[in-house]
């Protein structure tokens, strides 16, 4: 089997509030992401139904502990060494850089951690790749100022980036800015630091939300350009395309509206202003995106560089209200595909789907693509200090097929491929440990208890060898 491109970036990702632990240390503020409980809560807190004031003392918050990568980043960035990796995704914890998120200067103690981060994975030749944004918002924005509702976050955000471009500069090239960013219409709370009145458009709330964060993300890629002309900035979308649940026109209708939830965001970001389809569904559900004067010179200016996003699984959409109604899925609801089977979750395995959504994002941006997330969560089966991962590896195995046929057959331009949680940590959905992605095993759960070492699954050994053997020896 040929090889994929010379410079293809293999490696692995992860997101500070499901690795990082150390909630109260080094001066970092208190987050959204600290107060969203483990367990049946979590959906209807991460969602913006329940006010997590509403909370009992009894919850248990997994983030605040996770695996505790605080402290152990220089083991964890030393096996991904011996892996192989040549790029690393990390995301920023907002309030370890800004502990309240609106102060003029920076927490010197957060950015000497990031720093340190950064310099390990340089002294092992790994590229960091950073999430300016992965879902962290500081507590004190969310309570003085209703968190992206707000265009003063547009602000405070570009001053976290400024203060990261520079402190970084020539040590870091590609950045995101913001994680998943069509999921601020899904889970409110969790991904924007959203909540809301009784009383309130959700729907107004959230679009006037998600153009403060397209506005920032546009002003963030001017200034990364303006700081450092080396800098590649990528927006970063929850993908996977959705198919028609049969050739009845009507249902094709029904997935491009669906697939357009999502691309409206990209659209934006890639392309530099509001697609004519958004602004007619603005007009039918009455939303009235306050803008102003300059915001389509901005949006326009700050086109991203690349196209990243993440693929767990493809999707379905049904016209007939019978099967829309059966729709089920814990963030994005869809029908089940009874050509694909299925994970321990209930996530849909679509190889092929990858290729397809690969696809879709290329013809429509003919930008470059990062696939930043994919992989397997499933329970691991713990022996002797080792993880016998077959299905774990199999999965991977096909994805990575799948892109290869992106690249050297439709001549898609793919930069790299990070896997999620490439050492276990806490799903974001459901809290959960036992949902592990990881080569690397951890002996950890949601309720903090473990010895938190650190264990080499098959799968490790096995990505060793895809990477180097540059994805020829699967
Ligand atoms: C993406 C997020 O939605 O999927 C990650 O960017 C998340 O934060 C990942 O962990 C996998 O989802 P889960 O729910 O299995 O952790």
């Amino acid at each position: 089997m040929r090889a994929f491109p010379k410079g293809f970036l293999w490696g692995g990702a992860t997101a500070a509030n499901q690795c990082e632990g150390g909630y109260q240390e080094g001066g970092r503020g208190l987050a959204n992401v600290d107060f969203i409980p483990s367990g049946e809560q979590r959906f209807a807190v991460a969602s913006g139904q329940l006010d997590v004031k509403q909370l009992s003392n009894q919850e248990h918050f997994p983030g605040r502990y996770a695996i505790d990568m605080y402290h152990h980043y220089k083991e964890d960035i030393a096996l991904f060494a011996e892996m192989g990796f040549q790029v690393y995704r990390f995301s920023i914890s907002w309030s370890r850089i800004y502990p309240q998120g609106d102060e003029d200067k920076p927490n010197e103690a957060g950015l000497r951690f990031y720093e340190e981060v950064i310099d390990t994975c340089l002294s092992y030749g790994i590229e960091p790749l950073v999430t300016i944004n992965h879902f962290d918002v500081p507590l004190h924005l969310i309570e003085a100022y209703g968190a992206w509702r707000n265009r003063k976050m547009v602000t405070f955000y570009l001053r976290l980036c400024e203060t990261l471009f520079t402190r970084f500069k020539g040590k870091v090239h590609y950045w995101l800015t913001f994680n998943e960013i069509n999921m601020i219409l899904h889970l409110p709370y969790m991904a924007a630091g959203l909540t809301f009145k009784a009383d309130e458009n959700k729907t107004q709330v959230c679009y006037q939300a998600a153009h403060h964060e397209l506005l920032a993300s546009a002003k963030a890629v001017s200034l990364a350009h303006h700081i450092d002309p080396n800098n590649q900035i990528g927006c970063m979308l929850a993908a996977g395309n959705i198919y028609p649940y049969s050739c009845r026109p009507e249902d094709v209708m029904e997935g491009l509206q669906k697939d357009r939830e999502n691309y409206y965001f990209t659209d934006v970001q890639a392309r530099g202003y509001y697609p004519s389809y958004a602004k007619k569904f603005f007009e039918r559900e009455h939303i009235q995106l306050q803008m102003e004067e300059d915001d389509e010179a901005i949006l326009k200016a700050g086109c991203i560089d690349f196209v990243s996003f993440s693929y767990y699984n493809s999707g379905v959409a049904s016209a007939d209200p019978k099967l829309k109604a059966a729709a089920k899925g814990n963030v994005f609801p869809s029908i089940e595909n009874p050509y694909l089977p299925s994970s321990e979750w209930g996530w849909q395995i679509d190889p092929l789907g990858l290729r397809i959504t690969l696809n879709t994002l290329y013809d429509r941006y003919q930008k470059p693509l990062f696939i930043v997330e994919n992989g397997l969560g499933a329970k691991d089966n713990f022996v002797n200090g080792y993880v016998e991962d077959d299905a774990r590896i199999a999965y991977l195995r096909e994805h990575i097929k799948a892109m290869k046929d992106a690249i050297l057959l439709d001549g898609v331009d793919l930069l790299g491929y990070t896997t999620w949680g490439c050492i276990d940590l806490i799903s974001a959905s459901t809290g959960e440990m036992r949902k592990r992605y990881g080569f690397i095993y951890v002996d950890a759960d949601e309720d903090g208890k473990g010895t938190l070492n650190r264990y080499k699954k098959k799968s490790f050994y096995w990505y060793q060898k895809v990477i180097k053997s540059n994805g020829e020896d699967l």
